[in-house]
């Protein structure tokens, strides 16, 4: 995915961490301003892979991100599906094993060829460690390194495997771009503009910082969706970056 060259708009990921009637409303607001949307598994479990379409439709790229982690044949399985769904990103857990991210890789290939129109191949980025492991709960399955280190294990596995990316904190993402290389998408969720409300965020990052750090593409949810207007507050981010 060549996404040096597009705007900070086009890099801002709304999650619509909602009902279906929700997102609908809330992508029909965001149409023409925002270029991403993210679908979680509340979402997705909710109305299926017709939500890709419907927010296809709006004009809106879709990251899927369902965290897929099961034996290689089921996750190819799920790649080729999520591709012929149209999805054009979607995540893995890397702790899935090197052969499980490398089935990723083919099934998303696969399904995009197999798609009746032709599609572009979903870019598959890899979950290292959850924010919510820390060193302590890490230890009670069994890793006994440090949240730090198990994520750059991790992230080296998914670049390996020639996956496209990874899912990271801001506070990670400067040692992670240098670890994976200048194209590598690194996507940072826990982003909140000076003044906004944190919610269960704790380690945040402005936008700009998170771009500054080396982060390709920003998970915003609550500071857009839960705004009294939307629309405004994407906006006034996008044009803080630009
Ligand atoms: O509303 P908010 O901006 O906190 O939404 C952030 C989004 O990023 C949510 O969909 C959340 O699940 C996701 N996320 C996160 N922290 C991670 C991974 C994903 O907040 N480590």
């Amino acid at each position: 995915m060549d996404w040096k060259n597009e705007s900070a708009a086009d890099r801002i990921i709304v999650a619509l961490d909602c009902s279906p009637d929700e997102a609908i409303v809330l992508g029909e607001k965001l149409a023409g301003h925002a270029r991403w949307v993210k679908i979680g598994m509340t979402l997705y479990y909710a109305v299926g892979p017709s939500i890709v379409n419907t927010m296809h439709k709006l004009g809106f790229k879709v990251f899927l991100d369902l965290k897929l982690h099961d034996i290689p044949h089921q996750v190819y399985g799920a790649a080729n599906s999520i591709a012929k769904a149209g999805a054009d990103l979607f995540t893995v857990h890397a702790c899935g094993g090197k052969l499980m991210l490398e089935s990723a890789e083919r099934g998303a290939h696969k399904g995009a060829a197999e798609a009746p129109e032709e599609l572009e191949p979903p870019a598959v980025c890899a979950i290292t460690v959850l924010t919510s492991m820390d060193a302590d709960q890490l230890a009670s399955v069994g890793i006994e390194v440090s949240p730090a280190e198990q994520v750059e294990r991790l992230a080296s596995l998914a670049h390996e495997a020639g996956l496209d990316g990874i899912v990271c904190s801001p506070m990670e993402a400067a040692q992670m771009r240098e670890l994976l290389g200048p194209d590598a998408i690194i996507i940072t969720p826990g982003v909140r503009p000076k003044g906004a409300a944190l919610g269960d965020q704790s380690r945040v990052a402005t936008p700009a910082e998170a771009f500054e750090a080396g982060a390709s593409h920003l998970v915003i949810g609550r500071p857009i969706t839960r705004a009294a207007d939307p629309v405004a507050a994407f906006d006034e981010i996008a044009a803080e970056l630009d």
